[in-house]
């Protein structure tokens, strides 16, 4: 049975970004285990077709289910975007299936009637039209403007932020036209919590970056509590694995954990 409180908390992603997410989650949930998943051996998802990004989901979902996930929570958003709903038919009773493009839509469609929004994130993100499709079904009223800004990942990745690159590249993306007139800007991608400041600054505060760790965080919280299944008891074991080891991903745990982790090498992949 998956569905005990001290089973643990399945997270995955495409790389080593959906550590934000995890961060997020261990900062609320701080006596959660947890099986990190980090699918490096096909990153980046943002470009890749749907049909593979489904293909990977299954088999990572079949991983942390060997695991005893009582939770699977997709922290990359192209994944989210593309696999979600397969996920939770495929998993089905085994372990609830979370993402991180829900908690999102449902506090925009909540705050935002009748303005603009905007979305920045990956190709695969954006091309899906999974944000725009489910907030229109919560709320008609709001006009969903997206940006794929496939440039942003690998440039955070490869360390430039709060630097002068970086904000060239965001000066270069924010100001096209399609995200004219908005009041709030959705972060759609697990590494932009890491420019989220120096996107507030380009708005000079007068837009909402939305970025949607914690909040993701706090529906897995809700569902836990809701379910009786919070961990209680003090402590917790944390485990990252990656389906492709290498020293920079390891350097980069730091970037999105606060802290740098130890990647264990998974083969999931033949
Ligand atoms: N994790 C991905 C996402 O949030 C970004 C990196 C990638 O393209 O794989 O969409």
């Amino acid at each position: 049975m998956n569905h005990l409180p001290k089973n643990p908390i399945g997270i995955f992603d495409s790389g080593i970004g959906g550590l934000t997410v995890a961060h997020a989650v261990s900062e609320l949930l701080p006596n959660e285990n947890m099986i990190y998943f980090g699918d490096t051996a096909h990153l980046p998802y943002g470009e890749k077709s749907i049909a593979a990004i489904q293909a990977y989901t299954v088999k990572i979902c079949d991983f942390l289910l060997s695991k005893k996930c009582k939770v699977i929570l997709i922290a990359c958003n192209s994944a989210s975007a593309a696999g979600f709903e397969l996920a939770k038919e495929y998993v089905a009773s085994r372990a609830k299936v979370l993402n991180v493009i829900d908690p999102v839509v449902e506090y925009v469609s909540q705050k935002y009637s009748y303005k603009r929004v905007g979305l920045i994130g990956t190709r695969a993100t954006v091309n899906s039209r999974a944000y725009p499709q489910k907030l229109s079904l919560l709320n008609p009223t709001i006009t969903l403007q997206s940006l794929a800004t496939p440039l942003l990942a690998s440039m955070i990745e490869e360390g430039f932020f709060n630097n002068s690159v970086s904000k060239a590249a965001l000066e270069a993306y924010l100001s096209n036209p399609v995200l004219k007139g908005i009041e709030a800007l959705i972060l759609g991608c697990t590494h932009y919590p890491l420019i989220k400041k120096e996107i507030e600054a380009f708005y000079k505060g007068k837009v909402e970056v939305i970025d949607g760790s914690y909040k993701v965080a706090e529906a897995l919280k809700n569902y836990l509590t809701e379910n009786r299944l919070l961990k209680t008891t003090l402590g917790s074991r944390k485990k990252f694995y990656v389906s492709d080891f290498t020293e920079s991903f390891e350097a980069s745990t730091k970037i999105f954990f606060g802290r740098k982790v130890h990647l264990n090498f998974y083969r999931l992949w033949e």
